[in-house]
């Protein structure tokens, strides 16, 4: 008998709950072909929620969280809620609460998908940033003083810790073994050591240690500019890109649009030890909920990545099967309301070449 998959379902706010349950379809679908079974719980965490009870995580729902295998997350952020209650109260919160301190994010342009980057093709766009998603400035810390005066301070602090750098460099090094890259296994630490002599100093100290450890692999440096530089004029430098929570944030956002955008863009939250959280990287995208226009590739990556995380790796490459297939073959354009095809249609595609035609 195989295991049951206890799966928590967080569909949030805007477009989520449309592309999850398309990612959900797909899911059943892998399930189907290959005898995996689910249990699906949902959860009502989001923008209306808040509105209607106050809630943002309570103890309860996180409790309830910790005894699931996974979650699957659409999106949080809601246009009348003031930005970032419901990204702090509730995204954040559920990655520091269950100790997400990986945050994963391939970058991967397939076959049949426009990139803005000229002369760059599927051959060099394909390489994975390994973010860490627990400390840096996402930590919270800091304060303010005299608020609304002149003299006002705002200070915000970066909180670096040995033991949360080293467990998240060492999890890059771990992917990069597992990921075997053909050109060759490289290991690129993204930081400021020229100005953040403090913060990155630990990084650097703690990467080179770590380093020594895997011979076959290349540690490389690079500071975040840099970094963004390379990412558009040689983007097949790269293999695994390790760097802090708020680098991090911004440089797959870059990564995100030279692999073809926002609905293609997919990401897992995880803790190796516990229970992580997968989800697309495009947000709520309010002015298109409710319309079936909207992507759900992203979402679907989303579940590939968390299925592979869950040890159900043959599903997951079913699933990507799937998403290749309809990016080369049927899709017009990534963009919502551009695609050619529903939402809904999109799922339906991609879960009848999962059941019927992956290898
Ligand atoms: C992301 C998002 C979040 C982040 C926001 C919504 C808090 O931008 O997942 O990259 O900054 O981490
Ligand atoms: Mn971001």
């Amino acid at each position: 008998m195989s295991k049951t998959h206890k799966i928590a379902i967080v569909g949030g706010d805007g477009t989520g709950p449309e592309v999850v349950a398309e990612g959900v379809k797909v899911l059943k679908a892998a399930g189907e072909r290959g005898n995996i079974s689910y249990e699906f719980v949902e959860f009502p965490l989001g923008g209306e929620n808040y509105m209607k009870t106050g809630d943002l995580l309570t103890q309860e729902t996180l409790d309830s969280l910790k005894t699931m295998d996974a979650i699957y997350l659409g999106a949080i952020g809601h246009p009348d809620v003031k930005p970032g209650i419901l990204e702090k109260g509730i995204l954040l919160d559920l990655r520091f609460s269950l100790d997400q301190y990986i945050n994963l994010r391939p970058v991967k342009l397939y076959e049949g998908v426009d990139t803005p980057l000229k002369d760059k093709g599927p051959e060099d766009i394909d390489f994975v940033v390994v973010r860490e998603n627990t400390e840096g400035l996402y930590a919270g810390a800091g304060g303010v003083l005299k608020k609304g005066t002149l003299d006002e301070v705002a200070v915000q602090e970066s909180i670096n810790t040995r033991k949360g750098a080293e467990r998240c460099i060492r999890y890059a090094f771990e992917y990069c073994q597992k990921r075997n890259n053909k050109k060759g296994k490289k290991v690129t630490l993204c930081g400021k050591t020229n100005v953040l002599t403090f913060a990155f100093d630990l990084w650097e100290r703690v990467f080179y240690e770590v380093a020594k450890e895997y011979p076959d692999i290349e540690a490389d440096y690079a500071h975040v500019d840099a970094t963004c530089m390379w990412m558009v004029k040689n983007p097949e430098w790269f293999d695994v890109i390790v760097t802090d929570n708020m680098f991090g944030d911004i440089i797959t956002d870059l990564g995100a649009m030279i692999q073809g955008g926002m609905g293609i863009a997919a990401g897992g939250n995880i803790n190796p030890e516990g229970v992580s959280m997968f989800e697309p990287i495009g947000g709520s995208a309010p002015k298109y909920t409710g319309m079936g226009i909207i992507n759900p590739i992203a979402a679907i990556g989303a579940g590939q990545i968390m299925l592979d995380t869950l040890g159900e790796t043959e599903a997951a490459s079913w699933i990507e099967q799937g998403i290749i297939k309809v990016l080369r073959d049927d899709l017009k354009d990534l963009a919502a309301g551009k695609m050619g095809f529903s939402t809904s249609e999109v799922g339906d595609l991609i879960a009848d070449f999962v059941k019927n035609s992956a290898k």
